[in-house]
């Protein structure tokens, strides 16, 4: 009994023992930086696998995160390098060829405006970055969306006055959502400031509707089980085949070249509706364009009596 029992209980420390050794092994190749292996798996459902099972989950969560960090730093490195050269290039040139006062004015006064736009474009990549990473669903709250939507028109209507358009505002009813305040708002707000920048453009600007200013319309809907956020104007639009495109990183349709801007806002829209559990859609407004952030509407917190 006691060999038979000796022998069996050597056997099976050695069987666990190799397997732990076994993902030692692959540990440590993870940790010389090849993300893409894996623990193995005995396909026993024992401990031992249930531990590598969720070990290797969290690697691919690693994998997947790691990759998108390297998408922002790739895209920063390529897009921010015009601009920066350009910015060196323009004060070489200042310092070699100003002569006077107003010649060095000019051209430190432009340096601080680029400089403002690169600026700008790091914000926004950070905070896709923060919204993409789901960093953000840690300070979640309840919201009322058409608060929100009145404060970003209450923000923007003077920009519109001064570009000669009408901005209206339709949130009167709440509308609850659950997220981050700052996010919905600077999403809202880059959508509200794509209708301002494009929606003047075209011949709604040079006539009108009806003889009356172009106008932006912006509104809070409950749709019952969705919150929608819709920004309409009347300019242009966007053709449907480039839908999909603008909402990538950095891309701009060639028509809007004429006014600043760095490709980002519709990318960060997007990111946050997705953070949020919702989506960002782009449609026609015959003529001009609908840009809509879908949300999920936050289900009504019973009270704690009932509950
Ligand atoms: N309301 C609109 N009407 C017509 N075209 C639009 C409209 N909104 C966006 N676009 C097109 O989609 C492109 C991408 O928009 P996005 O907001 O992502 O970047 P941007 O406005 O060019 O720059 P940024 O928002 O970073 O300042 C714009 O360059 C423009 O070509
Ligand atoms: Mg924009």
């Amino acid at each position: 009994m006691v060999v038979l029992g000796l022998a069996g209980g050597f056997f099976v420390t050695r069987r666990v023992l190799k397997r732990i050794d076994a993902m030692t092994q692959t540990a440590r190749t993870i940790m010389q930086g090849d993300l893409h292996e894996r623990l193995p798996i005995a396909g026993t459902g024992d401990e031992l696998d249930r531990l590598a099972v969720n070990l290797n989950a969290m690697l691919e969560r690693i994998e997947a995160l790691m990759h998108g960090l390297k998408e922002v730093s790739d895209n920063i490195a390529h897009d921010l390098k015009t601009p920066l050269t350009r910015l060196r290039n323009r004060s070489e040139e200042a310092l070699r060829a100003s002569e006077s006062l107003p010649q060095y004015r000019a051209a430190l006064e432009s340096t601080i405006e680029e400089s403002d736009a690169l600026i700008r474009t790091f914000n926004a990549l950070l905070l896709i970055a923060r919204a993409e990473s789901g960093q953000a669903r840690g300070d979640m709250i309840a919201l009322d969306a058409a608060e929100i939507a009145r404060g970003v028109g209450e923000l923007y209507e003077p920009l519109a006055d001064h570009k000669g358009l009408t901005l209206r505002v339709e949130a009167s009813a709440a509308a609850p959502v659950r997220g981050n305040r700052e996010l919905i708002s600077q999403a809202l707000a880059n959508l509200v400031d794509n209708a301002i920048k494009y929606g003047a453009s075209g011949d709604a600007q040079v006539k009108g509707i009806n003889g009356r200013p172009p106008e932006i319309v912006l509104k809070a809907i409950d749709r019952g089980d969705r919150i929608l956020l819709t920004v309409a104007d009347s300019g242009p639009g966007i053709p449907e085949s480039d839908r999909g495109r603008v909402l990538e990183r950095f891309v701009r349709l060639e028509q809007s070249r004429s006014e600043p801007g760095s490709g980002l806002g519709l990318s960060l829209a997007s990111a946050v509706a997705r953070l949020h559990g919702g989506e960002l859609r782009l449609e026609d407004n015959h003529p001009g364009l609908v840009s809509v952030i879908s949300l999920p509407r936050a289900t009504p917190q019973l009270p704690s009596a009932l509950a």
